[in-house]
């Protein structure tokens, strides 16, 4: 078994009116939000899959169907611990998290410090550990022209010392 392994996670999420704005379980101050299933946190969502994806434990669709009543309107920061407890059986703990949110509007930098916060206590690592980038789209494709949202992540996941299967 390597010693390190890691996990790329991409998600995405239709913009909409009267939806709430949450980007890495933090609410964000907008006059539109995010449509889904969940709470539509496009970051959370992204992460999760990066976790299931370094200890190769499948993607969120597996853990979380959007057709079990158990996950609707779902905290996403929940599913986002609940993967971190899947790396933890697999033998492993969180090494690093990096991730890249893809948003036209509004400006998301102000809430940087907030979110790595928020997202390294639901990840159990100290958010020198956690990594989190805002990009506009240049008012290019659906992203640009305000229509959604995009995230994607990183995830690098190390074999927990003693841990012997
Ligand atoms: O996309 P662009 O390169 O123009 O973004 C410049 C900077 O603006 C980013 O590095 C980021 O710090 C910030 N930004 C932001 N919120 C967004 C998009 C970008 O704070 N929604
Ligand atoms: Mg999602």
């Amino acid at each position: 078994m390597s010693e390190y392994r890691s996990g790329t996670g991409w998600d995405t999420h239709r913009t909409a009116k009267g939806r709430p704005l949450i980007i890495g379980g933090v609410r964000i101050e907008s006059d539109f939000g995010l449509e889904g299933h969940s709470d539509a946190d496009v970051l959370s969502h992204a992460i999760t899959d990066a976790l299931l994806g370094a200890a190769a434990q499948g993607d969120i669709g597996m853990h979380f169907p959007d057709t079990d009543p158990k996950w609707k309107n779902a905290d996403s920061l929940q599913m986002l611990h609940h993967a971190v407890q899947v790396v933890h059986l697999a033998g492993y703990q969180l090494a690093s998290v990096d991730a890249t949110v893809i948003l036209e509007r509004p400006k998301l930098a102000a809430y940087r410090a907030p979110i790595r916060e928020k997202l390294s206590e639901t990840l159990g690592i100290p958010k020198e550990l956690v990594s989190v980038k805002f990009k506009t789209a240049e008012g290019l494709g659906p992203v640009g022209e305000g229509k959604s949202a995009e995230a994607q992540a990183v995830a690098t996941i190390q074999r927990r010392p003693g841990y012997n299967r």
